[in-house]
């Protein structure tokens, strides 16, 4: 069917306004073309913008966290060699500006101040001068501490100490705590995560608040005026059963992230030796597609080349990056156990990202229908494929499909012509 150029100006200008209305469609009011839906890709109906407004977190942070690869061993050299490396692998240049200190940088005691203190075998000449370090990159430094009596590993926590620690933490220059869940007292992270928000917000230095309780206490039902990311799961592992579930259970909340809060399914396991090269290609697609940090979690000095080219791929980060802030979710899931997904969301300019992912143990033909992802079918729509790079096809109609391998993802933006909704 042609369009006199008349009806198409016209559908420019309705589109926007077309899309922010539907955005704003409660579940519940869709027709029965949509109850047949496992998700309305459009619903944003707890979309949680700017809570918290402390002016960071428009689009997911990016950077480097210590904890999967070296876990507590670390040091002043490791962080700033690993600043390095993402400097020189042209990591920095993509987004990666947050490097990570977790857990272990700090003495077992506070000193006669009450204040924290660095470990003096492994940070010698102390946080300051790693922050100024880091810093002089162009680089941003984070650091952990928890919502508790002691850190996981045992050192101090801020539980009853939140201004003294966030004052500590301005003065040495770090841009992003990291908080923890470990020896809480039983106390609910209600009570334990706002007195840290209130705390670095009176130092008046802006810093990224991350809170890690686990998704104990379902933080993105509250979360998203206490802080700028929250965990939604225990700890990832660098196996494909873990990443997998993990994508599950943040999926629930996709509806409650958005700029200046996001969902945290944990850090990437990219390049860390657990999963294959199609296993970490689908980590790494569904974490941008989710909205996810992208917080890589292996050796930065010492990748493959492999890894590299995942962690770089440009469009993939475009993704996760887009400003529109929604975050995508599973649509459908079909074979033996649902293993056969198709993954999606908006995103700006009238575009929506799709990944099929296959999670079956052998190739599989995944197909994403048009009532999936809300448009009619007779929409046209140009597909670019992601990891390819390249422009698959301009006027695909109804359906599209593509022959995945076992555990791979293959990931699209698709562009319709004409952004016509059956929802
Ligand atoms: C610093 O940590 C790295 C990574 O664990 C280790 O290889 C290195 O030996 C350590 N260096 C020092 C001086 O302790
Ligand atoms: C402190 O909170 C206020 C109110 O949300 C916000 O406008 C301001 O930017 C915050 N300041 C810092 C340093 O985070
Ligand atoms: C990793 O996570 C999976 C899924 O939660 C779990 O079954 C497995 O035991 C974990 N592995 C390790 C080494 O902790
Ligand atoms: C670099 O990584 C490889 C595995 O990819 C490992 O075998 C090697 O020991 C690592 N080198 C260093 C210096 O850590
Ligand atoms: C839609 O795509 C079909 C081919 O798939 C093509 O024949 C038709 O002209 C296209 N329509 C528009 C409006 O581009």
């Amino acid at each position: 069917m042609r369009f006199p150029i008349a009806v198409l100006i016209l559908l420019l200008f309705i589109l926007p306004l077309s899309i922010s209305g539907r955005i704003r469609l409660p579940l519940e009011d869709l027709g029965t073309a949509a109850t047949e839906l496992l998700r309305n890709p459009f619903d944003t109906s707890n979309y949680g913008k700017l809570q918290l407004n402390n002016g960071l977190a428009l689009t997911p942070q990016m950077g480097w966290n210590s904890w999967n690869f070296f876990a507590c061993d670390i040091n002043e050299t490791v962080i700033k060699e690993t600043a390095d490396a993402l400097v020189s692998t042209g990591l920095a240049d993509h987004g990666y500006n947050y490097v990570n200190i977790d857990d272990c940088w700090s003495s077992l005691l506070r000193n006669g101040k009450g204040e924290l203190v660095p470990d003096p075998k492994t940070f010698p000449s102390g946080i300051k001068a790693l922050a100024d370090y880091i810093h002089g990159k162009g680089l941003k430094i984070g650091i952990y501490s928890d919502a508790g009596a002691f850190t996981c590993q045992v050192r101090p926590g801020s539980l009853f100490h939140e201004n003294v620690d966030a004052e500590l933490f301005a003065s040495w220059g770090i841009d992003y705590l990291k908080y923890d869940n470990c020896f809480n007292l039983g106390i609910p992270p209600k009570e334990r995560y706002p007195p840290m928000r209130d705390a670095l917000n009176s130092t008046g230095r802006t810093i990224f608040y991350s809170l890690c309780e686990w998704g104990q206490d379902d933080p993105a039902l509250w979360a998203g005026k206490v802080g700028n990311s929250w965990r939604t799961t225990d700890d990832i592992n660098d196996s494909w059963a873990s990443m997998t579930a993990i994508a599950d259970l943040n999926d629930k909340w996709a509806s409650y992230a958005g700029p200046g809060g996001w969902n945290d399914p944990d850090m990437l396991e990219v390049g860390n030796g657990g999963m294959t090269y199609p296993e970490y290609r689908a980590h790494f697609s569904i974490w941008a597609l989710m909205k996810a940090p992208l917080l890589i979690g292996c050796d930065a000095r010492n990748m493959t080349a492999e890894t590299l080219e995942i962690l770089s791929n440009k469009e993939v980060i475009a993704v996760n990056q887009d400003p529109l802030g929604v975050q995508g979710r599973k649509l459908s899931a079909e074979e033996e156990d649902g293993c056969s997904q198709v993954w999606a969301g908006p995103l700006s300019n009238n575009r929506l990202v799709v990944a099929l992912w296959n999670r079956c143990s052998k190739s599989v033909k995944v197909t994403v229908k048009w009532d999936v992802i809300g448009l009619s079918a007779s929409t046209n729509v140009s597909v670019r494929d992601l990891w390819k790079h390249e422009d698959v096809s301009e006027n695909v109609v109804g359906g599209f499909s593509a022959e995945v391998d076992a555990h791979d993802c293959e990931m699209y933006t698709f562009t319709p012509i004409e952004y016509i909704s059956t929802i």
